[in-house]
């Protein structure tokens, strides 16, 4: 049995796109919502990888409606591909996928960093192009981390060569992301459409429930892992600020959710800090600009 308690069906009738469905934070988020009654579209990269999230869905969740979008985050025409395709209301976007490392040449299809690229352009050249199919009160959450308090976003120099570490790149990633997202709340006020911001903890495959053909992982590492569940948690449990933010009633646009627990780790979900600059409506609107320049695409929001 997956659920001790069959959870409710609060969901049906709505329809959630999940980007990165195929792996760890966002299959979970996927499986869950599909569990409540959402149709969930699994925006993926690989068909392969895709074809065994969706089976796994659906052995977990057997009245679960999940649909595969072929979309690469990395490649501006393919996600404009995959937006042109995209024809049905879409009522909540899960901003997932990420590049959460990379060598300082990484580049995505279109010459971009490939975290900035991915992460945060791609999230927004998929927005921009779906604009027109999203139900007018539609959410958006962008999947932030804790390492965005880390970073410094430059918008004149989103695109520079990055001199830094892996990880302080991967923070700028994910502050740009968070800043595109509270930019796009602001632009949607007086509408009753909202974006919001999310972040998992630390989330790690070896304190996760299996999942076939999903990051296996060996009962000797997960009986070594045991012990730090204490401090980090699953990737279900990663999941459930996302999910909560995207579903749930008392999440409003501008929020940003993660684990309430120790240095937000894990734990339930509840309303954290984000940084200053993160939140800045001056940083906002440079980093639109510099984001609608670099991928080519207007965004009207
Ligand atoms: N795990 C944590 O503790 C943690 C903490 C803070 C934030 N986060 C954020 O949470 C999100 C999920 O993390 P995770 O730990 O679940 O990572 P993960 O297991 O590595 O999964 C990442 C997902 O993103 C997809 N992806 C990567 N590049 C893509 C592209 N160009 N186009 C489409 N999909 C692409 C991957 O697809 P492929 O299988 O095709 O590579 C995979 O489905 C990320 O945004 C990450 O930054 C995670």
């Amino acid at each position: 049995m997956p659920f001790a308690v069959a959870p409710a069906n609060d969901l049906a009738g709505r329809t959630v796109l999940v980007t990165g469905a195929n792996a760890g934070i966002g299959y979970w988020c996927a499986e869950k919502l599909a569990a409540r009654g959402a149709r969930v579209l699994l925006g993926c990269r690989s068909a392969e990888r895709a074809a065994v999230a969706v089976s796994s869905i659906r052995a977990h969740a057997p009245r679960a409606d999940a649909r595969v979008i072929p979309l690469d985050l990395g490649s501006l025409p393919a996600i404009a591909e995959a937006s042109a395709r995209l024809d049905e209301r879409i009522d909540i976007v899960v901003c997932n996928a990420g590049v959460k490392s990379a060598a300082r040449e990484a580049r995505t299809a279109d010459g971009l960093d490939l975290m900035i690229g991915t992460n945060a352009l791609g999230h927004f050249a998929l927005l921009a192009g779906i604009a027109r199919v999203l139900a007018d009160d539609a959410r958006v959450v962008a999947v932030g981390s804790l390492a965005h308090r880390f970073a410094r976003i430059d918008p004149d120099r989103l695109d520079e060569t990055w001199t830094s570490t892996s990880l302080r790149q991967y923070g700028r990633s994910k502050a740009a992301l968070m800043s595109l997202a509270f930019e796009l709340d602001r632009r949607w006020r007086g509408t009753a459409r909202s974006a919001l911001c999310a972040h998992p903890g630390y989330a790690v495959d070896p304190l996760t429930p299996p999942r076939e053909g999903l990051a296996p992982v060996s009962a000797f590492a997960r009986s070594l892992a045991a012990p730090t569940r204490v401090l980090v948690q699953g990737k279900d449990a990663g999941a459930d600020p996302i999910v909560h933010a995207a579903t749930a009633t008392d999440a409003t646009g501008g929020d940003y959710w993660g684990p309430g627990g120790l240095l937000e780790f894990r734990g339930l979900p509840a309303r954290v800090r984000a940084a200053d600059e993160v939140r800045s409506r001056d940083v906002g609107t440079a980093l639109w600009t510099a984001a609608e320049t670099l991928t080519g695409t207007r965004f009207d929001a």
